[in-house]
C-alpha cells in the first residue's frame, strides 16, 4: 500500500533514487547560468557540495571571496565556524551534510542578494533540496532562514523556532558570520533540532 501522509493521501515525497545524478543534472541545468546580473562579477559559481544522501542541510545566503575563488561553499573564516559547529557542536562530519546557498555567484562586495537575484536561482535550491531530501534543513542567517520559511520576519524573531519547508524539517539560526561578529550570540544557536527531525 501507498504510504499516505498528512498532505491529503500524497504519497510522501522521498528523496531522488539517485540524487548524486539528480544533481548532475540540476548543475547541467544550470550551465554557464547567466539569469541574473550576478554572472557578471563572479569568478566560479558555487553550486553547493556535500553528501547527496544527507540528513542534514544547510542553506546559506550567497558566496563570499574565498567561496567565489574556490568554487565551494562555507570554505572562508564563517565557513570554518560553520565547521566547527557541525563537528564540534554536532560531532558530525562535515563531509556527511550538504551546504549550499540561496544565491549561487558572489554578490559584488559581498553585498545582499537582491530579490531578482534570489528568484533566479530559486528553482535550482529547490530542485536540489528535493533531490535530497533531507530531514533536516537548517536556515542560516536572514536570507537562509526567509527563504526556506517563506516570511518576512527577521532572523532574529524566526531563529530557533522549528518550521517546515515542503515537509522538511526546517531550523533557523544565526548566520556564522553574525556569530563571529558577536560571539555572544552563539549560546543562542541550539544544536539539539538540527539534529533529530519531528517526524
Ligand atoms: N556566507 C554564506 O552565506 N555562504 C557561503 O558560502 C559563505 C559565506
Amino acid at each position: 500500500a501507498d504510504p499516505a501522509d498528512a498532505r491529503g493521501g500524497l504519497p510522501a515525497a522521498e528523496r531522488a533514487e539517485d540524487p548524486a545524478a539528480a544533481l548532475a543534472a540540476i548543475r547541467e541545468d544550470l550551465g554557464d547560468c547567466r539569469r541574473c546580473k550576478l554572472w557578471s562579477g563572479r569568478k566560479t559559481i558555487v553550486f553547493g557540495q556535500g553528501n547527496p544522501r544527507a540528513e542534514l542541510m544547510f542553506v546559506g545566503e550567497g558566496p563570499g571571496a574565498e567561496e567565489d575563488e574556490q568554487g565551494l561553499a562555507f570554505v572562508g573564516r564563517a565557513g570554518q565556524l560553520l565547521t566547527d559547529i557541525i563537528e564540534k557542536g554536532m560531532k558530525m562530519k562535515r563531509s556527511d551534510v550538504w551546504i549550499g546557498n540561496v544565491v549561487k555567484c558572489r554578490p559584488p562586495q559581498n553585498r545582499n542578494p537582491e530579490p531578482d537575484e534570489v528568484l533566479a536561482c530559486q528553482p535550482f535550491l529547490e530542485r536540489q533540496i528535493e533531490a535530497i531530501r533531507p530531514r533536516v534543513i537548517v536556515g542560516l542567517g536572514k536570507f537562509g532562514g526567509q527563504w526556506l520559511l517563506k516570511t518576512a520576519e527577521p532572523i532574529s524573531r524566526i531563529r530557533g523556532r522549528v518550521g517546515e519547508y515542503h515537509g522538511i524539517q526546517v531550523v533557523p539560526t544565526w548566520h556564522p558570520a553574525y556569530l563571529l561578529r558577536n560571539p555572544a550570540a552563539k549560546k543562542d544557536v541550539n544544536t539539539r533540532p538540527m539534529m533529530a527531525s519531528s517526524r
